[in-house]
């Protein structure tokens, strides 16, 4: 009678225990979602339905126009080498100047594209245009220098007023890394504002191609005709 009244209780215990240890295992697997292999306390990512990532569906871009292959047929340079290029030939306000683009062609440019360097905002390093420091009014502008026009840039920096044509020669009398130009676009001047970053060698479309020179085309049999 004691006996089984032992078992009884024995019993109900093992079958307490068990199910307890069931319902514990089972909730350690439901928060894992079911799995063995979840480390628990890692923060889960949370993640929105919507992919990060935009598939493109823009059309590939058409090869062969007439525009692509006006793009492919224009001159490639470094903007300080085009300077350099108009600074070397004498820095003339309408003659043509000659410069080699990075693919080796021999190309022409004129002044007009070489002002846009100085006015043109977000184009160097810095972001702010030569213009916006150093405009017309000699007065205000640092170190009295006016990059807005040809006239100002040939008559150089530290000018007394906007009448006076000679100040100080920024071009280096052609001499183009002997420049002060030179010297402040190459050189990182950590105490002048807007010099603090040297200009990067920034790419740009310029100048239009010349017809190869003579001597480096491949040279074609020439045909005497018989007279
Ligand atoms: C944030 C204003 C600012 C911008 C933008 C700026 N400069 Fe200057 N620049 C200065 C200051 C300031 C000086 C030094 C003035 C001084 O020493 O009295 C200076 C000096 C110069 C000088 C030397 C002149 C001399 O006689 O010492 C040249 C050349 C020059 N800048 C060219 C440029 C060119 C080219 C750009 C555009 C790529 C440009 N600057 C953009 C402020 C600026």
């Amino acid at each position: 009678m004691n006996d089984d009244v032992r078992k009884y209780i024995y019993g109900a215990l093992m079958v307490f225990l068990i199910g307890v240890s069931a319902w514990i295992g089972f909730l350690f697997l439901n928060a894992c979602g079911f799995s063995l292999t979840c480390r628990r306390g890692v923060p889960t990512v949370d993640r929105t339905p919507i992919p990060s990532l935009i598939p493109a569906t823009m059309p590939a871009m058409q090869s062969g126009g007439g525009e692509a292959v006006a793009m492919t047929d224009q001159c490639r340079v470094a903007a300080t080498d085009l300077l350099g290029a108009w600074v070397s030939a004498g820095s003339s306000e309408k003659e043509p100047f000659q410069f080699t683009d990075v693919n080796g062609k021999v190309c022409e440019s004129t002044f007009e594209e070489v002002q846009p360097l100085f006015v043109e905002a977000n184009l160097w390093s810095s972001g702010l245009a030569c213009v916006s420091c150093h405009s017309v009014d000699v007065a205000v502008s640092p170190a009295q220098l006016d990059l807005s026009s040809y006239a100002g840039m040939i008559a150089g920096s530290r000018r007394e007023n906007a009448e006076s044509k000679k100040g100080t020669d920024i071009l280096g009398s052609g001499n183009w890394k002997g420049s002060l130009l030179y010297e402040f676009i190459s050189t990182s001047k950590a105490d002048v504002p807007g010099h603090t970053v040297a200009v990067s060698d920034l790419l740009i479309f310029a100048g239009t191609p010349l017809p190869m020179p003579e001597a480096t085309a491949t040279p074609m049999p020439t045909i005497t005709p018989t007279p």
